[in-house]
């Protein structure tokens, strides 16, 4: 039983300028636009310039979000970034994207958990309010995966794409939140991940030359475990919400593969017209994709107060999960 409902009221999206295509993979990488579009459906993808980083795109999508919220950042009580790409080993990327924004002396932190980062994000954000921690939280999902691809791995270089997804959470009669299901394993991590500076081999010249800051995944098993694991929670969280298939306005799924998106619908047996998709201008966002999608969405005025919006995410972790959500006027 929570202390008090909430809603979003704000929404907002980046992306850089630079716009990579198919075509201009093609120029130094073994492959096809031809490949490219039939096994994931993606096209083009933005990236980073050299000066921007993490902080940067995030701060641009949550300025839109306090824009489109009516809102000024002091009004926020507290900044959450979702991001496996921070600006920093640490400090958190949020403390950054805090005072950018003029939210000042607000309590800031990152989650890190990969493409699930905006997922166990909008749990923990809708947490501190429905507990009466916070009456206004901005959740931010920003990657700069660009940063972390080895530009010269055709299986992983074609799909990861650079930008950021906010949206602000406030204390609200009604109540948006209506379950979540989160999971993770920890047992294979080498499926999909970057070992980057980490504290489990610290970073020296002959891992610099192993490139093992950088990303790693096992493609074809992954795309299997997106699939199975998207499905069961998308499951999981409608029985804990009380929904049925039939109930869901809008699916907005992590855009890892559109072939993966597809599975997962046609074994919910969810319409096309209710599964959310823009991998096609952004490729693999990582923590961003669902917050830019859902930010589109409710900017393209689609998205009416009652609708069943199912948020679902597969990544590195392996982690995994869902958020069933009720949109409030
Ligand atoms: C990465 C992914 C697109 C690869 O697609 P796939 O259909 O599984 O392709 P495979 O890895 O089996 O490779 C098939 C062939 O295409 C080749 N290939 C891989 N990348 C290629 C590229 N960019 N261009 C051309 N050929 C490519 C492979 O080398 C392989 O060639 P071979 O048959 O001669 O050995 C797909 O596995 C995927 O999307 N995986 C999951 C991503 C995901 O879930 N992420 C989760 C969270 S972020």
């Amino acid at each position: 039983m929570s202390l008090h409902g909430v809603k979003i009221v704000g929404v907002g999206h980046y992306a850089p300028a630079r716009v990579v295509t198919n075509h201009d993979l093609e120029t130094w990488l073994d492959t096809s636009d031809e490949w490219i579009t039939t096994r994931t459906g993606m096209k083009p993808r933005h990236w980073a310039s050299e000066e921007e980083a993490t902080s940067d795109l995030a701060t641009d999508a949550a300025s839109a979000a306090l824009v489109h919220a009516g809102l000024s950042a002091q009004e926020v009580d507290c900044v959450i970034v979702a991001t496996v790409t921070p600006d920093y080993d640490f400090p958190a990327t949020a403390c950054q994207v805090a005072s950018k924004l003029g939210a000042l002396d607000k309590p800031a932190f990152d989650i890190a958990i990969a493409c699930s980062g905006f997922i166990y994000g909008l749990t923990v954000a809708s947490g501190l309010i429905r507990s009466g921690v916070y009456r206004r939280v901005m959740l931010i999902g920003a990657e700069s995966l660009s940063k972390i691809l080895d530009k010269d791995d055709r299986s992983t270089a074609i799909l990861f794409g650079d930008g950021a997804g906010a949206v602000i959470l406030e204390r609200s009669e009604e109540d948006s939140f209506l379950a979540a299901d989160l999971g993770a394993d920890g047992s294979r991590p080498e499926l999909l991940y970057a070992q980057g500076s980490g504290a489990r081999k610290p970073l020296d010249h002959a891992a610099l030359d192993a490139k093992v800051h950088l990303i790693h995944m096992q493609g074809p098993e992954t795309f299997k475990l997106a699939v199975t694991k998207m499905v069961e929670s998308t499951d999981a969280v409608l029985g804990k919400a009380k929904l049925v298939k039939a109930d869901v306005t809008f699916l907005i799924p992590h855009q890892a593969n559109k072939r993966i998106i597809d599975a997962m619908a046609r074994y919910l047996d969810v319409p096309a017209d209710k599964v959310v998709v823009n991998i096609a201008e952004y490729g693999n966002t990582s923590a961003a994709s669902i917050p830019m999608a859902l930010s589109e969405t409710v900017r393209a005025g689609i998205v009416k107060p009652g609708d069943i919006i199912i948020f679902v995410a597969f990544g590195g972790g392996l982690s995994w999960g869902a958020v069933a959500w009720r949109w409030a006027a």
